[in-house]
Parts: structure tokens; sequence; C-alpha cells
């Protein structure tokens, strides 16, 4: 009888002792959840505003990137399109200039981002009164397609130096990005004057030598009516922009160290950008027939820059070059003073 109720005890003794265990490990696991479900002030308002992700899911970017470009080839349906969300986005950030500083590599260096997607042509929305009278709906359906989370970039060089463009510009977005490629300035108004003498050649025309245009004749002082001339006084130009937007909206790329060594310099556009570092070494690679750094998408798919980028140059008077950068000198220290980017121009 003793032995029995010994045992009904124990019996009940383990019962309650399961049970206080079991409440205590609710009690823990709801405090637990309690804390999580019922943060100290909503998350949303303790984040900025929505940004672009830290981690790109890099495999179904990859795969996004084969449907993007069949869509740039009209191989995409609509179907496609609508199922994938994609869609045609205002650029949030734009390369306004400088002609010849590099915008075509560092346009499409920066497409080697998985998050970055350029508009291939140059649009020239802002700086052609007709294409601007067209609207912004003409400008927006000029775009790629892309997912919502990738940024849109397009390179006109020709808004940098276009009265009208900051001002048309600012009216589209006010807070846009604005990338400015520059080069050492007599050495882009050079490269500025070849291309154009290459234009004349094709088409059988005979054209002045650079030194009879970069120098005023009657004056031997240096032609600031030559466009090759004006275009190279970077603040000038910059000025203007500033009348509109405030200089943090401005990057200033070194279109010299982006031909010799471009991974420094997109990094520092990745920053500007807010974008996750993504391009690597491996994306780019030199090419010593080409003279260039070449870009590498993948084990498959790599491309240079087309043969019109990067010519060779005509012999210029010792003397005219150094007219030239005397007559730059006081309008590049103006230029760093603005900018805060210094560089080793002479
Ligand atoms: P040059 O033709 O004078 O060498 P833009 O695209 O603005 O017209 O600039 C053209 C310049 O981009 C070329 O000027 C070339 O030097 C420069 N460039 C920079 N990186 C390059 C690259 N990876 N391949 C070819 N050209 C490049």
């Amino acid at each position: 009888m003793l032995f029995k109720q010994q045992a009904l005890l124990r019996q009940k003794l383990f019962l309650l002792g399961s049970l206080a265990i079991g409440s205590l490990l609710y009690l823990v696991a709801r405090v637990g959840s309690l804390d999580r479900l019922q943060p100290i002030c909503p998350i949303e308002s303790r984040l900025g505003p929505p940004h672009l992700p830290e981690q790109f899911p890099l495999r179904t970017l990859q795969y996004k990137r084969g449907l993007l470009h069949e869509i740039r080839k009209g191989n995409a349906t609509k179907e496609q399109i609508r199922l994938h969300n994609l869609v045609q986005q205002l650029p949030r950030a734009i390369i306004i200039g400088v002609r010849k500083g590099g915008t075509r590599a560092l346009l499409e260096m920066l497409n080697l981002h998985p998050a970055v997607v350029k508009a291939s042509q140059e649009i020239h929305f802002f700086d052609n009164e007709q294409n601007y009278a067209r609207g912004i709906d003409w400008y927006r359906e000029k775009m790629p397609f892309s997912f919502l989370h990738q940024i849109t970039i397009e390179k006109s060089p020709a808004y940098f130096i276009t009265e009208e463009v900051p001002e048309r510009i600012f009216k589209m977005n006010s807070s846009i990005k604005l990338l400015i490629i520059v080069r050492e300035p007599t050495t882009r108004a050079v490269s500025d004057y070849t291309q154009v003498l290459e234009g004349k050649e094709r088409k059988n025309k005979t054209y002045h030598k650079f030194e009879k245009l970069a120098i005023d004749g009657n004056t031997c002082d240096v032609n600031t009516k030559y466009k090759a001339v004006r275009t190279s006084i970077y603040t000038k130009h910059l000025e203007r922009w500033l009348k509109f937007f405030p200089v943090e909206h401005f990057h200033i790329v070194d279109g010299d160290r982006l031909i010799t060594d471009p991974l420094p310099e997109l990094q520092l556009v990745e920053r500007f950008l807010n974008l996750p570092s993504r391009i690597s070494r491996y994306n780019l690679y030199f090419n010593a027939t080409r003279g260039f750094y070449c870009l590498r998408f993948n084990n498959v798919f790599n491309k240079c820059l087309a043969g019109s980028k990067g010519r060779i140059h005509p012999e210029v008077d010792p003397s005219v070059v150094a007219k030239l950068r005397k007559f730059f000198h006081p309008f590049n220290q103006k230029f760093y003073q603005i900018t805060g980017r210094t560089f080793n121009w002479p």
C-alpha cells in the first residue's frame, strides 16, 4: 500500500515538473518572439530612403542579363517583359561630358555592374530642340528595359557645354547624379580636333592644322572662339551647372587614369552612385594590341571599344602646346578648387 502511494506521488511530482518546465520554455519563447514582433520603433522609420540592396542575387542577375540582351536585340516577347516586371526607367545618373574625355569607356565599364543598365546610344534629349520638344515620354521610351532595383545611365557629352541643358535636367529630376569625365585640357582639345579631322578626311575634305585653329593668327593668342578650346575650359561650363545643382551632385572622373588604371576610378563611381563594389580586376584586362583596357563580362563574353576610340593624335607644335597649357592653367586651378579634385595637369 505504502509502495503504491509513493509511486502515485512520484507520478504527480513528475507531471508537475514537466508542466513547470513546459510553461517556462513557452514563456522564454514568447518573450523572444514578442521582442521580435514589437520593435522599439518601426524598422522603416529607422532606415533611410530605400536604396539598392547590398547583395545582388548574382546568378539571377546573370540570367536576367541574358534576358535583357534578348530584349535589346528585339527577341524577347511582351509576355517575357511583363512576366519579369521589366520597365523603362528614366536615368538616375547621366554622364554629361566631357566630349573626348572617355565618356564611352566610362559608360561601358559601369555597365559591367549588375545593377547598372546603359542606354547604348547617345540620346541627345536635353541638347537637341527637336528631341526635347518630343517630351519626357519619348525620352523614357529611348531607355533600355531594366529591373526596378537597377539604375539606368545614359551619356550625351554635348550636355556639358549646352546652355539650356542644366535647367532642363533639373526640371526632370533635381536629385539626379551627374558624372563628368575630364582629361588634361590640351590633350582633350587635340583629341577633339582629331575626331573632326577624321570626319573631314572620310568625306575627302581638307581641314586646317590644329595650330591654325587653336591660335589666333592676328593676335598670336589662344583662339577662344575655337570650340575644341572652349570645351576644355571646364570650370566655365561647370559654373553654369552649379546654378542649378549643388556640387555634391557631381562626380569628377579622371579620364587619363581611366585609360591607364580604370579600376580605382570605377570604384569611386560605384561609391558615388551608392552601389556595392562589384566591378573587379577580373572584368578589366589590358589588351596590348589595342593599347587599352578591354571589358570581360564572363568566360565567354569580352569586348574592346571600337577603333574610333583611341585614335593616334597628330603631332602638335610644342610652342602651341605650351601656350595652350599656360592658357588653361588658371581655369584648371579654379576647377580643382570648385570640385575638390586636383589633377597633375601642367
Ligand atoms: P582618343 O581617341 O583621343 O585616344 P569619348 O568616348 O568621350 O569620345 O572619349 C574617347 C577617348 O576615350 C579616347 O580618346 C581614348 O583615349 C579614351 N579611352 C579611355 N579608356 C578607353 C578604353 N578602354 N578603350 C578605348 N579608349 C579609351
